[in-house]
């Protein structure tokens, strides 16, 4: 079979480990990479790359085949390009590991009779079908780490922080990492800021300095700073955004072993001629592979 592997969209620690798995257990296949995700099969743009090579990289965030967002994809012109380089190389399997907005573009593909196995892969962990979207845990790891580094210094000078972490309209990593740092409030698109300065108010009395989590595009940081500055006299409030150091790095062990599940999963698809599927884990029942 000829089988074609992309990274699309933001990218998330497992890419690497999960690209090396399949590569490995696929070996007797037919297997071309493309950089860049969409754009690199408009592009044509084929990377060459030794097992040794991916083996090297597997622990690592990032993806080594590279990714991108890609709006000319989103043409029609783009799109034609995309499927006749696919069709070009006769690609019997496209592989996607990608996040919300490459799902509804490997779904264009099915459309144009193209063969998918799709891998959900985003820090943002929304991909609604599967339980677990590869990325995540590394992501609030990181998040939890650098929580965990900067409070030291809040707390030496009293200072109140609010962490503003990624997920884009998923609140999954703000209660993640909230939990994990046991820090004092989760503001989410539920979250009123009245109950907020309720509770900075409440941890402030025991001589500590609140830590307050914000998910990204809720409420600009500065402002949700003003507020507490207007209602708290004399409250020291700094605010950090956690940003992309929650895609950078290792992989978590955890993530490692979910990259391999996901890997594992495809393989079996291909190998029981499952097509177009998206491969989810739930979390009660492990891995299986769904219709797009
Ligand atoms: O979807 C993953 C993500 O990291 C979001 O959490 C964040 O809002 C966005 O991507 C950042 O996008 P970009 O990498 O294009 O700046």
């Amino acid at each position: 079979m000829n089988i074609a592997i992309i990274g699309s969209g933001g990218d998330g620690a497992g890419m690497n480990m999960c690209l090396y798995q399949l590569c490995k257990s696929l070996k007797n296949h037919n297997i071309k990479l493309f950089y860049r995700g969409y754009q690199g099969l408009i592009d044509n743009s084929v990377a060459q790359f030794s097992i040794n090579q991916l083996k090297e990289v597997k622990n690592k965030g990032g993806i080594i085949i590279k990714s991108s967002r890609s709006p000319e994809f989103m043409t029609k012109q783009g799109f034609e390009k995309a499927i006749n380089t696919l069709k070009k190389h006769s690609i019997d399997v496209l592989i996607v590991m990608g996040g919300n907005g490459s799902l509804k573009g490997s779904k264009e593909i099915v459309k144009a009779g193209i063969n998918v196995v799709f891998v959900p892969t985003t820090i943002d962990n929304d991909i609604e079908e599967s339980d677990y979207c590869m990325g995540f845990d590394t992501a609030v790891e990181n998040a939890v780490d650098f929580v965990n580094k900067v409070d030291t210094s809040m707390q030496a000078f009293d200072r109140t922080c609010i962490y503003e972490v990624m997920g884009r309209h998923c609140e999954d990593i703000a209660n993640a990492v909230t939990q994990k740092t046991n820090s004092d409030f989760c503001y989410t698109t539920k979250s009123k800021k009245t109950d907020m300065l309720k509770k900075i108010k409440e941890v402030l009395k025991t001589g500590v300095s609140p830590k307050i989590i914000l998910q990204e595009n809720v409420i600009n940081a500065d402002e949700l700073k003003a507020y507490i500055q207007k209602n708290i006299s004399d409250i020291d409030v700094k605010v950090a955004i956690v940003g992309y150091v929650q895609r950078g790095g290792n992989a978590t062990a955890k993530e490692l072993g979910m990259a391999k599940g996901f890997a594992g999963q495809v393989v079996k698809a291909i190998n029981n001629n499952q097509k177009n599927v998206m491969i989810c884990y739930k979390n009660n029942q492990g891995f299986m592979a769904n219709k797009i």
